[in-house]
């Protein structure tokens, strides 16, 4: 095998409901690039509170995370695996970056426009979101960050951030990462609502199939999913968004192409289409759910974090030692 020599790095937030979109977007991905490089995926604890939550759920969300991880099939022996609080790296890196940045560009983020509804008592962390993100990616010298489609403009403003600090302390200080994103499965939308992209916080259990829900949930929820009233069975986003989206999700999990799909369903209905797509997501989550089964109230899982954290810990101290040294800050160096 060819040492691996790029370093990926992800993060999904511990706030329950993972969901088909998050695996489409990115976790298979994290799984596929274990071929490829050093992985690191990290459960981001730090932006689950951007919004305020009971620490109980946290607690349990963060293991539910951790057990999806190893459920998907990321190998914690290759891939390292921990927990975003458990390294103090993000959080001072973040402030670094946060004072290189401009409140201009923190605006224009869509996601911080969509969750803060334009009022002024929007929580500033979820203004500040961003740059603990950038922080996240930075503080591993990553190269390549596997995520959904709406992280888009967040990578985008991560290489922002690390060409201009590089411009100004040398093409040493920072990685420029780029994003990953997968052609089918990028955005995934609701099942119920075409329009709106399936979430973990929908108030509607119909508009998104969470990859534990059990096989009649599942199949409930894709039969009842919206779709149009011409009966024609053809990938048009614009047009045809409900339809679309069940054949972009038939092929992400299928690898057949929606070309080819919509080939095989020429002539038939969409009764006909749903109960195969019901059937392939039924089977493609059965495995991941029994292994999670097993895999959840183990012991194995605190350790795998723990483990994790220590070499996350490894990596990152020395990257924010290397940082603060460019800006001058601190005493380590005198
Ligand atoms: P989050 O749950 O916000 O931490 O998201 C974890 C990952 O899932 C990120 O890479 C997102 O871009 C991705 N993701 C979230 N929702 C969707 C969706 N509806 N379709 C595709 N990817 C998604
Ligand atoms: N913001 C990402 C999301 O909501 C989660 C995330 C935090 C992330 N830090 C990251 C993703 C670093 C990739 C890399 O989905």
């Amino acid at each position: 095998m060819t040492e691996k020599t790029i370093r990926v790095f992800s993060g999904v937030q511990p706030t329950g409901n993972i969901h088909i979109g998050n695996y489409l977007g990115a976790l298979k991905q994290f799984v596929a690039l274990q071929e490829e490089g050093k992985c690191i995926y990290c459960i981001v604890d730090l932006h689950a509170v951007t919004l305020p939550k009971d620490p109980a759920e946290l607690r349990e969300n963060i293991l539910d995370v951790a057990a999806l991880y190893l459920a998907i099939g990321i190998d914690p022996k290759d891939a390292t695996i921990f927990v975003q609080s458990d390294v103090p790296g993000h959080a001072e890196l973040s402030w670094l970056l946060t004072c290189c940045s401009y409140t201009g560009e923190l605006s224009r983020m869509t996601q911080f426009k969509d969750k803060s509804r334009g009022g002024d008592s929007a929580p500033t962390g979820l203004f500040t979101y961003p740059l603990l993100m950038a922080a996240d990616i930075l503080l591993y010298d990553s190269d390549v960050v596997p995520v959904g489609q709406d992280q888009k403009q967040h990578i985008e403003l991560t290489r922002d951030l690390a060409v201009r600090i590089n411009n100004r302390f040398g093409d040493d200080t920072f990685v420029v990462p780029e994003g990953r994103f997968l052609k089918e499965g990028a955005r995934v939308m609701a099942l119920d609502d075409p329009a709106a992209k399936m979430s973990k916080s929908a108030e509607s259990e119909m508009s998104r199939i969470s990859l534990l829900d059990d096989e009649s949930k599942i199949k409930k929820a894709i039969m009842r999913a919206t779709t149009d009233s011409d009966g024609e069975i053809r990938y048009d986003a614009e047009n045809k968004p409900g339809v679309s989206n069940l054949l972009s999700i038939y092929s992400a999990f299928s690898g057949r192409s929606t070309a080819l799909l919509e080939k095989d369903y020429a002539g038939q209905g969409y009764g006909a289409l749903k109960k195969d797509l019901a059937e392939v997501v039924v089977l493609a989550l059965r495995p991941i759910r029994r292994q999670y089964d097993d895999i959840r109230g183990s012991q194995e899982l605190a350790l795998v974090l723990k483990d994790g954290a220590e070499r996350a810990n490894g990596i990152a101290e020395g990257v924010v030692q290397r940082v603060k040294d460019k800006f001058g800050l601190g005493t380590k160096r005198l």
